[in-house]
């Protein structure tokens, strides 16, 4: 639901800033499936709008937070 969303605010954000680093923050991101999966979609709305743009790549930093008890090595594995 809330993609196209995203999407549209990238996209917002990207044609008014034209970031050279976006860095972009998920507070309480969990260590399920949908942690990376959501940092995909992310780089997927970037790519397609600095195409549409013909803008050089930016470069990304994500940061994954959570609670203590969160297993990061199961995201990274
Ligand atoms: C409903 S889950 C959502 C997980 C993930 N973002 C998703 O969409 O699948 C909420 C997450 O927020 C985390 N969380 C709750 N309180 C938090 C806090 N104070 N600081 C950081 N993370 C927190 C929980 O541990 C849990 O992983």
């Amino acid at each position: 639901m809330v993609k196209p969303i995203v999407g549209a605010s990238i996209a917002e954000l990207c044609c008014t800033l034209f970031p050279e680093c976006l860095k972009v923050a998920d507070l309480g991101c969990s260590p399920g499936p949908n942690t990376l999966l959501v940092v995909s979609d992310i780089m997927d709305s970037i790519h397609t709008t600095y195409q549409k743009l013909n803008r050089p790549p930016l470069s990304l930093q994500f940061f994954l937070n959570d609670l203590p008890e969160n297993d990061f090595n199961t995201v990274f594995r």
